[in-house]
């Protein structure tokens, strides 16, 4: 199954997702494309030292629709089946999720349903919560509110601040994604209503 991954970033899950299908991990998933709303992101560049498509559709002064559509002829253009959101930090519209439908995933850095949004990390850390961690899940037409996939949490100690924090997430969620985006390309995920099975 090919897989689009849309960024923003620095691409460290991108990375994990790359050396999984080097290690043959990713199978039957591959990423067909990379697609980035910053021209900018190292993403890019991590995906062009891999030899992986990359395209850049800034958004900045294009309507959200008309972004939408380049980044939808693209994945088209690649035959792309399901999308990772890798760190992408753009609200997709419903327009663009209802063409994949339970095909879309996301890896968000905490404990949904709390701290949905940006600044997860920092929003857990001023909330003065003890606990946080890594939700990967369906997307749909709810802010960071599909259903679950996959969810494991890190602790928040004393003397953390959003960097410590940020290390211990991502090195969960870089174990995490590759597994979720495998296990949704052999069609192991089943989605009744909120819940989701893996047959494996
Ligand atoms: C990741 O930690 C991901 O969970 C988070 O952005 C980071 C991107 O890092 N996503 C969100 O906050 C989405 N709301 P990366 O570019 O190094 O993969």
């Amino acid at each position: 199954m090919k897989v689009g991954v849309l960024v923003s970033g620095n691409g460290t899950n991108l990375q994990a997702l790359i050396d999984a299908q080097a290690r043959g991990d990713l199978s039957p998933g591959e990423i067909a494309v990379v697609i980035s709303n910053n021209p900018m992101a190292p993403a890019l560049a991590r995906a062009i030292a891999a030899k992986l498509p990359a395209v850049a559709v800034d958004h900045r002064g294009l309507e959200r629709q008309v972004f939408e559509e380049r980044v939808l002829a693209s994945l088209d253009a690649h035959g792309v089946e399901a999308v990772v959101l890798a760190g992408f930090m753009r609200v997709l519209t419903p327009h663009f999720i209802e063409r994949y439908p339970l095909r879309i995933v996301n890896t968000h850095p905490s404990l949904l349903p709390a701290f949905p949004g940006k600044d997860a990390i920092a929003q857990a850390l001023a909330h003065g919560a003890k606990i946080t961690g890594v939700t990967i899940h369906f997307v749909d037409t709810s802010l960071d509110g599909g259903p679950i996939i996959a969810q494991e949490s890190v602790p928040i100690v004393e003397d953390d601040d959003a960097a410590t924090i940020q290390g211990r997430v991502q090195h969960l969620e870089h174990r995490m994604l590759p597994v979720v985006v495998r296990r949704l390309a052999a069609g192991k995920l089943s989605c009744q209503g909120r819940i989701v099975r893996r047959a494996e």
